[in-house]
């Protein structure tokens, strides 16, 4: 039996170990606002889905593998409610967008760049089945930064999912939400991503990463390191990145050029197969990364169970070594934070790696708390004499997942 997700009050308690909080008003608390302004009424539902960071594991979802995402604060919202005029209006509140649709939504892609968001939105509408033949109105904000590769897309697309099924009273459950989500980027958005964001979205837990193996989906909530001993610290490298490009299907390609030769999944591959001439140097050279990183990954969760930090950042700089070498998409900026947090690693600093699709976007460092801000200022200074501007960061923590507000 698939059950409703719970709405969660404001005072429930399991948000008292919720991650950073935003400063100032709620996603969703704009969501309903600006619902209001717009609409002239309350909006039947507001609900709210994470961003997240990929602790480690990446560029191995879309081939069975293990990933282990965190979800963060910064939030989307997503505000949903009938319409009363015979058509169905978009708006997104950040981007100062917003497009009308004569009736209810149809639900094929809106070609028009100028809409280009409404595709995450009218994926899902189509992924999770139609209104019931309504006509409705959404209004999206969102606090999660565009391009910084901490999945903004994912949540907006799932924070719908919840929003929807609450207000048509259907049943739903966070793998359906992240299967939705991902049609709309496959089949609306044209990105071929694999499910890691739009399921840890869906399913965070708050001070755990989840491992979610994604050959079978199975989640497995793994404690992060308590905020008194270490933080993860986010910095955004300022090169926004949009993984329908074509560097994110171009890898993904290789993966399954290997797969096809090697008849499976490279989940079950190892090193020796890969030695098989019908396969090109350079999709050997990824796939080499794929198989190890999913061996980093089970490394990275018994690090974690045994509290060793230090081991932890070895890790995670590896996991960098192998993305900018062998998977090839860092770029400077982002090697330039991860180099930088590694000759801090006597300094407080543990390890860093870039996180998510690469291209741009964000580097994680693992920093002992007492020494966050040093080695903020330390990473912010070096790239700000090699880049002419200091990027931005934050701290994040882990958070609950989709959630229903109203
Ligand atoms: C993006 C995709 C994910 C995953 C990562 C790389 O975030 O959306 O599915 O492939 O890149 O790990």
């Amino acid at each position: 039996m698939i059950k409703p997700i719970k709405p969660i009050q404001p005072n429930d308690p399991n948000e008292s170990n919720e991650g950073t909080k935003p400063k100032g008003i709620s996603a969703a608390d704009r969501a309903a606002r600006a619902f209001r302004k717009r609409f002239g009424m309350e909006p039947a539902q507001v609900a709210s889905a994470p961003g997240r960071v990929n602790l480690i594991g990446e560029h191995v979802d879309y081939t069975e593998g293990i990933v282990l995402p965190f979800a963060i604060d910064p939030r989307a919202a997503i505000a949903i409610g009938p319409s009363t005029d015979h058509q169905s209006t978009f708006v997104a509140e950040d981007l100062a967008a917003s497009v009308t649709y004569p009736g209810p939504p149809s639900v094929v892609p809106d070609p028009s760049p100028a809409h280009r968001f409404a595709n995450h939105l009218l994926g899902v509408l189509h992924a999770a089945g139609g209104t019931d033949g309504r006509t409705l109105n959404i209004l999206v904000a969102s606090d999660i930064p565009i391009g910084a590769g901490l999945s903004s897309s994912a949540a907006v697309e799932v924070a719908l999912g919840a929003a929807l099924a609450a207000w048509l009273d259907r049943p739903t459950n966070p793998h359906a939400l992240a299967r939705q989500a991902q049609i709309a980027e496959h089949d609306f958005v044209g990105t071929p991503c694999g499910i890691m964001d739009m399921l840890i979205s869906a399913a965070g837990i708050a001070g755990h990463a989840i491992r979610i193996d994604c050959r079978d989906l199975q989640l497995t909530p793994v404690a992060m390191p308590r905020p008194e001993e270490a933080e993860v610290l986010i910095v955004d490298s300022g090169v926004t990145h949009r993984l329908s490009d074509g560097g994110y299907a171009d890898r993904r390609a290789s993966c399954e050029r290997v797969q096809t030769i090697l008849a499976g999944s490279l989940r079950d591959a190892s090193l020796e197969s890969l030695c098989d001439s019908r396969i090109s140097d350079r999709d050997r050279t990824r796939a080499t990364h794929v198989i190890e990183e999913n061996a980093r990954v089970n490394a990275a969760v018994a690090a974690l169970e045994t509290g060793d930090l230090s081991l932890l950042g070895e890790i995670l700089l590896d996991g960098h070594r192998s993305l900018r070498q062998l998977f090839e998409v860092s770029i400077p900026e982002l090697d330039c934070i991860v180099d930088t947090a590694a000759e801090l690693r006597g300094d407080g600093c543990f390890g860093a790696r870039m996180t998510g699709g690469g291209f741009g976007g964000s580097a994680l460092l693992l920093v002992a708390t007492t020494a966050v801000e040093s080695v903020r200022k330390t990473v912010e200074q070096r790239f700000a004499s090699t880049y002419g501007r200091t990027p931005t960061s934050m701290t994040v923590r882990a958070c609950q997942g989709v959630r229903i507000e109203s």
